[in-house]
């Protein structure tokens, strides 16, 4: 078993470099499918997350070449099976994607039921309601997704609820089928249009990502061939900014889009911390006093998105005053709070709020990870604290993070992995 070793007590100081969106890379990859060719995306994130994707993709007959840490070529001109491994999928939340991807190329898909960080109930039922609205027959029993078409026709469709998973899924679904599909109410996320940038230069036709109607007017194939830079992680960046605030101290994050982090800005500088928008694609970040208290409600784009609520939890639990969060999009993303507890934190939650009676300091003490950004939140929380803090269940914080620890190290952090 490995774990991490903090030291705490470092005002975190230099530079970072960010890596590529998690959840723009792993829609992305699935959907190449729908090209039958060739591609090479950049800017990848090497994460478990996506050794699990290219994984299952390769089971299905995908062919995939790592040529360098961050960049891959993927033909998937020799895709033979529309059925992908259950066992796998099964673990993985983004395999949803194959839905969409496979049928949509193959009218005919057969995924595990997706698994994934234990947030609550994670419910698919938006994702079928467009599936059928496209005419799929959809049908999810024995631990699986099996969804199967004549063809697909174009179609309108509304969410009910806003759902990035759902969004893209039918964005994957309708590229091929005949005709327009208009969904309105989709999610506006930086992944939401990075994927439908992606599929553009790949030959589709979708119209308004980003905003809240999405037009696909469908193509009868994709180009053979692409290549594609995957967007900035905004969830990574602002880990990072919200490490400089807990750590009082001054972090310039390259390689980020400024613009994708309004919400965390404004909440930052409210708490009374700086922040510099350099050029659009450098922010930096720098605190001197303790941060006041305020007030969060997680919500869809453009509001202040629930990957970045416990790692704000952590500078919440130091600030000045009481705050209070009130997490609207997962039911159990407070699992975190009893780890902070553990180390001084003085965090009531219940149901989906939180009061965070701030407190002076943390202390070190063993902690484990909960969820993905419940992980990285206790990395943040350790190197702030007095003290050394041992962190456990690593497998969550390397699905989503690239070289971590070697980050925070760079940035001045007393911290490393060691096996038990
Ligand atoms: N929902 C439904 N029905 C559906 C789909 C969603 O009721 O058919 C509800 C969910 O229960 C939730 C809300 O809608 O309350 C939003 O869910 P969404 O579908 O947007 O989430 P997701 O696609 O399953 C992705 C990210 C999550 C991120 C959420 C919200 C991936 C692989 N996962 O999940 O990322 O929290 O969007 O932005 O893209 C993470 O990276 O740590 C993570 C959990």
């Amino acid at each position: 078993m490995e774990k991490i070793v903090v030291t705490g007590g470092t005002k975190l100081k230099g530079e970072v470099t960010i890596g590529g969106a998690k959840n723009s890379a792993t829609a992305i990859l699935p959907a190449t499918i729908l090209m039958s060719g060739k591609c090479t995306l950049e800017n990848v994130p090497n994460i478990s997350d996506i050794k699990i994707i290219c994984n299952i993709l390769e089971s299905l007959g995908a062919k995939i070449d790592w040529i360098e840490q961050n960049k891959l070529t993927i033909d998937t001109s020799n895709i033979s099976s529309s059925n992908a491994p259950l066992d796998k999928t099964s673990k993985f939340r983004a395999s949803y994607y194959l839905v969409g991807a496979l049928l949509g190329k193959y009218h005919s898909a057969e995924v595990g039921l997706p698994g994934g960080c234990n947030l609550g109930a994670r419910p698919i039922d938006q994702h079928i309601k467009g599936f059928e609205a496209l005419g799929a027959t959809v049908e999810v029993e024995q631990g699986k997704i099996s969804a199967k078409a004549k063809k697909l026709v174009g179609n309108s469709i509304y969410l009910d609820v806003v759902s990035v998973g759902a969004t893209i899924n039918l964005m994957l679904a309708s590229v091929l089928a005949e005709g327009t599909t208009i969904i309105d109410n989709p999610a506006k996320e930086p992944h939401i249009v990075d994927v439908a940038n992606f599929l553009n230069s790949v030959g589709a036709d979708i119209r308004g990502a980003g905003t809240d109607s999405i037009k696909i007017n469908g193509v009868k194939e994709l180009k053979k061939e692409g290549t594609y830079s995957i967007v900035p992680d905004q969830i990574e960046a602002g880990t990072f900014m919200l490490s400089a605030v807990a750590s009082k101290g001054d972090i310039t994050i390259k390689n980020c889009i400024t613009k994708h982090l309004e919400s965390l800005t404004a909440k930052i500088v409210e708490m009374g911390a700086n922040v510099e928008d350099i050029d659009g694609e450098t922010i930096r970040v720098w605190c001197n006093s303790r941060p006041n208290k305020l007030n969060i409600k997680t919500l869809p784009h453009p509001g202040f998105p629930t990957d970045l609520q416990p790692q704000m939890g952590v500078v919440l639990s130091t600030a000045n005053g009481t705050s209070i969060i009130n997490e609207s999009i997962w039911e159990s993303r407070f699992q975190y709070t009893a780890e902070l507890n553990k180390m001084g934190a003085k965090i009531t939650a219940q149901g989906k709020t939180a009061v965070f009676e701030g407190v002076k300091k943390l202390y070190g003490s063993p902690v484990y990870s909960t969820d993905l950004r419940a992980g990285a939140a206790l990395i943040i929380a350790a190197i702030a604290a007095e003290g050394t803090t041992e962190i456990y269940n690593l497998e969550y914080i390397d699905r989503g993070y690239e070289n971590i620890e070697e980050k925070f190290r760079k940035l001045g952090a007393n911290i490393k992995r060691v096996k038990e």
